[in-house]
């Protein structure tokens, strides 16, 4: 057990804390400065605070750097959590990438999603994380080239040897999580989701019929709906994000001033507001925010605990419906 159990979600099949951890952050060349010893508290911090679903890539950092980084922080404290890790961007070496455009801030990926690498990336994966299974395992991107359900059956294969526990989708449509869902269960779609980043209507319908877990990924709007951030540094990736330019930075900050006048109204941060709308948005919501900084971290995680009433909620949608994002998205 952790030392500090938060009320549980489900995922499918898979049950964790209803706040989890993203370690994308912890990897250099995302948000600034980081170190492997900072990194670390910061994992620690997570676990410590009860965060019990730890979400990591084989592409975040060089080299599997991101799931080594977990991998060294789940010493000794394995059982304490579920591992969800993705597939396709780390190739071995004479795999050819095919490319996946996604607009400004990650520009073009090269992913492969071919059945017959699926296993090899999840042995360098459990090796990198230093655990005999992976909780949640997921196709990072769909690979365009290569029948989703192609990809989702060799992680069935995974799942019936022992290697994986639950499937997962990110990025996908409703549409491909249909399709998906009926080779194997899908226990969570993971997706752009926050109070400045709508989800697609007919995709959380989908999930909700088919009792599927919604992960969503940058709940925070990459540190934006914080609230503290008034530029960014040279070597973010935000930089190639026209959300987070210096005219459209200060533009969004302006019309998001009344959000964050809830927040303190209710005498909450920006952020624990931001996490919990997300929590009231459905019961099978698991929102995976970042931080490298363990007093945010508990910030993040006490959210769990706020309670939206449905005039806080209306007026909170009201006010979104209202609010005009400048710079397009992050994908
Ligand atoms: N499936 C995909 O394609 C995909 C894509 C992107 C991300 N993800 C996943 O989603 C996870 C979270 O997304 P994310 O890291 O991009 O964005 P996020 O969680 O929305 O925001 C992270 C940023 O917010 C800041 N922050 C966090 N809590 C704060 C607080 N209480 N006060 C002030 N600042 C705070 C962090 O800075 P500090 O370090 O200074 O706290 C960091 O810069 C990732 O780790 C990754 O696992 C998945």
């Amino acid at each position: 057990m952790s030392e500090r159990a938060l009320p549980t979600r489900r995922l499918g099949g898979l049950e964790v804390s209803a706040l989890g951890y993203g370690a994308m952050v912890l990897s250099p060349g995302v948000y600034g400065e980081i170190d492997d010893e900072r990194a670390e508290r910061a994992l620690n911090a997570a676990i410590d605070a009860g965060a019990t679903l730890i979400d990591t890539s084989d592409g975040y950092g060089a080299d599997g750097h991101n799931e080594r980084l977990v991998g060294r922080a789940l010493k000794g404290r394995r059982e304490q959590v579920a591992v969800a890790t993705k597939f396709g961007f780390r190739l071995p070496e004479g795999v050819a990438p095919h490319p996946f455009p996604v607009g400004y801030a990650f520009g073009e990926l090269g992913v492969n999603g071919d059945p017959q690498h699926v296993r090899g990336y999840a042995e360098a994966s459990l090796r990198e994380l230093g655990t005999d299974r992976i909780d949640l395992y997921y196709p990072h991107f769909p690979d365009p080239q290569v029948p989703l359900a192609d990809t989702v059956g060799a992680v069935a294969e995974l799942i019936e040897a022992g290697l994986v526990r639950h499937l997962g989708l990110s990025n996908v449509t409703a549409e491909q999580l249909r399709a998906a869902h009926a080779v194997h269960p899908v226990a969570a779609v993971q997706i752009e989701w926050s109070m400045w980043r709508p989800a697609e209507p007919e995709l959380l319908a989908a999930a909700r019929e088919l009792g599927v877990g919604l992960v969503p990924w940058s709940p925070l709007g990459a540190g934006f709906l914080t609230g503290t951030v008034g530029r960014v540094a040279e070597g973010d990736f935000r930089q190639n994000a026209p959300r987070f330019d210096e005219a459209n930075l200060k533009a969004n900050n302006d019309r998001f001033a009344p959000v964050r006048g809830i927040a303190a109204e209710l005498d909450i941060t920006p952020a624990q507001l931001a996490l919990a709308w997300l929590l009231h948005q459905d019961p099978n919501v698991v929102p995976i925010p970042g931080s490298r900084t363990p007093a945010h971290i508990e910030e993040n995680l006490a959210a769990v605990r706020v309670d939206l009433d449905a005039t806080v909620l209306a007026r909170l949608n009201g006010i979104l419906k209202e609010t005009n994002v400048e710079g397009g998205t992050l994908l």
